[in-house]
């Protein structure tokens, strides 16, 4: 970890743009990543902020081949939808690069070059599954057939969602591309592989050992479980015309591997942003005081944490990441949250039906951000954080003290001195948010950011101004003054979490130069006798006829989802022998979230997993190896019966039990409570 670096250089993953993006998206990685950086600028810390379209690989292709257009219409289409919804979310990027663009292309060779040239790859002739029709070689995820292990008719070409086996696409019995639907043949075809393995001992050392500490436990853990699962040598080339030509004479139809070139996208889009702005880019990758860090979703940490953190060793000219606060899912309204499935809340979508709310979705993302685990957006949640914080909190505050200002002292602060309990307490918040903020707690920085506004209502609640102006005017205008030196802060305080409110709030105190990290803290922000500007209105509510249709509007989704899907009839077990209500009494199920999770050597079924049950964390031994996978599910919450009486499995004590459903396909799923609740309740 760098303690005081020279420079920032951070990323956020850059997304696929075969389709518009959503806001767990949002929450996973681009939030908080801006939240990081807004507040490094305003601390006047020299930072980069590097983001784009990742315009290559399959998703691109196969989704052209469903609109019937060219990969390139595709990324046309969506780079600058998703583009200006980021930046109508405030989402700063100091550049928003695509992985089209010829500089990208170059850096992207040139790494490939220097690895070939220094032997670091090795060249396999295998047999492919090829679809003809599309004329493709298709990844392993868009080949499905019949499980061997299980005989389940949807399997796909590297995992049977029903039994849990992990797959060859060779495997399938009866396989058929997803692409066209026909039966693919098999094609040999030879590929320039990167052998992971060989830097097993080295990631060791630098991840497992090094990182141990200031890693989050969630990325930690699932970069763990990749590594001891065992490194396999990953292809860095694939067959095709879409992508980034392999720069070598016998290598014609093939393209670089999309994970090869779109990380190194990072270092591209930096090159162009230092052209663009006279700068030299190779101190925010090169320079050992450099930070950099990778803001990505949960789906992306094995790539940041392992595939890319070993490129940039073998390239030997780089830093390496110091930290990728990778976040969990956030799902929606119970169910994950997906744009195929139509169960999501796109942003361009959001930005259509608020379009003058940024800040509202801002803010209850960022409280509700899925920071160790997975987490939920409910449009009620997110109408109840608008009416009851944003609103009745922050808003209220700062219109109630600027209101009255105006009416008592014609807008024209109250010329008094600094209180300095409140530049204690004032100071303190600072310090709180900032450190949580390098931390990547996001969500307590906000709520620290929100604690100064509650002081601030606290304090005008008890002095009663409009009161006192009458009985005490002096007490009227030190709390006015010392109300407006709160405001003044929270402007500065709000910045990285609600930028446009931030604007408008230094708008309406009338300051001409914005205020930076080094003013915050001070009580005597504003002087006296200063005009303050009007007061507008910062948030608005949103009544619950607004709500309604957004909901409705997601469930009318859901049924033309259920409509589409082939209706299963489920065979329901037959209901056990009755049990007392003493007999249910003594069962004692708590809430507990996974922590770690590993195989259990030479047991195919079983997992080993490490529960924290809030008054203690403790091993259990669960059979569910063939339907999770265990990078999958750490940080989730589930349901545990706890005082099931200890049990040996395999030399490992097991104590307690997870609760789990199965469906009508086989299929489990935990069994937990809809909102996140803290560990150790009582499930009765
Ligand atoms: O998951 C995705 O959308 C990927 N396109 C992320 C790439 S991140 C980086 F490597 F560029
Ligand atoms: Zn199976």
């Amino acid at each position: 970890m760098i303690n005081t670096p020279k420079q920032y250089t951070v990323t956020a993953a850059l997304p696929y743009v075969n389709g518009s993006k959503h806001i767990g998206h949002l929450a996973g990685a681009y939030l908080p990543a801006d939240v990081y950086v807004r507040l490094k600028r305003l601390q006047g810390k020299d930072v980069v902020f590097i983001c784009g379209s990742d315009e290559h690989g399959t998703p691109i292709t196969i989704q052209a081949i469903k609109e019937n257009c060219t990969p390139q219409q595709v990324i046309d289409k969506y780079h600058n939808l998703v583009k200006e919804s980021f930046a109508s979310l405030g989402i700063s990027f100091d550049i928003y690069h695509r992985t089209s663009a010829p500089i990208h292309h170059e850096t992207a060779q040139e790494f490939f070059t220097d690895f070939y040239n220094k032997g670091l790859f090795d060249e396999k002739v295998t047999r492919q599954y090829y679809d003809e029709e599309a004329g493709l070689f298709l990844a392993d995820r868009y080949i499905k057939g019949t499980c061997p292990n299980c005989g389940h008719d949807s399997a796909y070409g590297d995992q049977c969602e029903k039994c849990g086996k992990s797959l060859d696409p060779t495997d399938l019995i009866n396989p058929v591309s997803t692409v066209s639907g026909n039966k693919p043949v098999l094609k040999e075809t030879k590929h320039w592989y990167l052998p992971l393995q060989k830097y097993e001992p080295w990631l060791r050392k630098w991840l497992l050992e090094d990182h141990a500490k200031d890693w989050k436990a969630n990325v930690y853990g699932q970069s763990k479980s990749w590594i001891d699962g065992g490194l396999q040598p990953r292809a860095m080339t694939r067959d095709g015309e879409w992508g980034i030509k392999v720069p070598l004479p016998d290598a014609e139809g093939k393209v670089l591997y999309v994970w090869f070139d779109a990380p190194i996208g990072y270092i591209s889009a930096t090159k162009q942003w230092a052209l663009d702005n006279n700068k030299a880019w190779e101190p925010y990758w090169k320079e050992a005081d450099t930070k950099l860090i990778h803001f990505v979703g949960k789906d992306n940490i094995v790539f940041h944490c392992i595939i890319f953190p070993i490129m940039l060793h073998c390239h030997g000219d780089y830093i390496l990441p110091d930290n990728v606060p990778a976040n969990e899912f956030l799902n929606l309204e119970g169910d994950k949250m997906s744009t195929s499935r139509k169960w999501s809340v796109e942003m361009h979508q959001y930005l259509e039906d608020f379009p003058d709310k940024p800040d509202a979705l801002r803010y209850c993302l960022l409280s509700n951000l899925p920071e160790n685990k997975d987490s939920e957006f409910t449009w009620k949640d997110f109408q109840t954080k608008n009416n009851s914080e944003l609103v009745a909190i922050l808003g209220n505050f700062i219109n109630r003290v600027l209101v009255l200002t105006h009416k008592f002292y014609a807008g024209k602060v109250p010329d008094k001195k600094p209180c300095d309990e409140l530049q204690q307490f004032l100071i303190e918040q600072k310090n709180k948010i900032d450190e949580a903020i390098d931390n990547y707690r996001f969500r307590e920085g906000l709520a620290e950011m929100m604690n100064v506004a509650r002081h601030g209502n606290k304090l005008l609640t008890e002095k009663e101004p409009w009161k006192t102006f009458k009985t005490d005017p002096e007490s009227a205008a030190v709390v006015l003054y010392d109300c407006i030196q709160i405001i003044a802060n929270l402007s500065v305080m709000c910045e990285p979490f609600i930028p446009f409110s931030a604007v408008k709030i230094q708008h309406m105190l009338g300051v001409q130069t914005p205020f930076n990290w080094a003013d915050v803290g001070r009580a005597d922000l504003i002087p006296g006798n200063h005009q303050l500007g009007s007061p507008t209105l910062l948030f608005e509510k949103i009544e619950d006829e607004i709500i309604d249709i957004e909901i409705q509007k997601l469930y009318a989704n859901k049924l033309e989802i259920v409509a589409s899907e082939a209706v299963v009839v489920p065979s329901v077990a037959p209901q056990k022998a009755e049990i007392t209500f003493d007999d249910f009494e003594k069962m004692d199920i708590r809430v507990g979230t996974i922590l770690t999770a590993e195989k259990v050597e030479k047991a195919d079924k079983l997992l080993k997993l490490s529960v924290d049950l809030g008054f203690e964390t403790r091993a259990i031994v669960s059979g569910i190896a063939a339907h999770f996978k265990p990078e999958d599910i750490i940080g989730q919450q589930v349901s545990v019966l706890a005082n099931l009486a200890p049990r040996k499995i395999r030399g490992v004590e097991s104590k307690g039990m997870i609760l789990l459903a199965e469906d009508e396909t086989g299929k489990l799923h935990f069994v937990k409570t809809k909102e996140i609740t803290g560990n150790g309740s009582i499930i009765r």
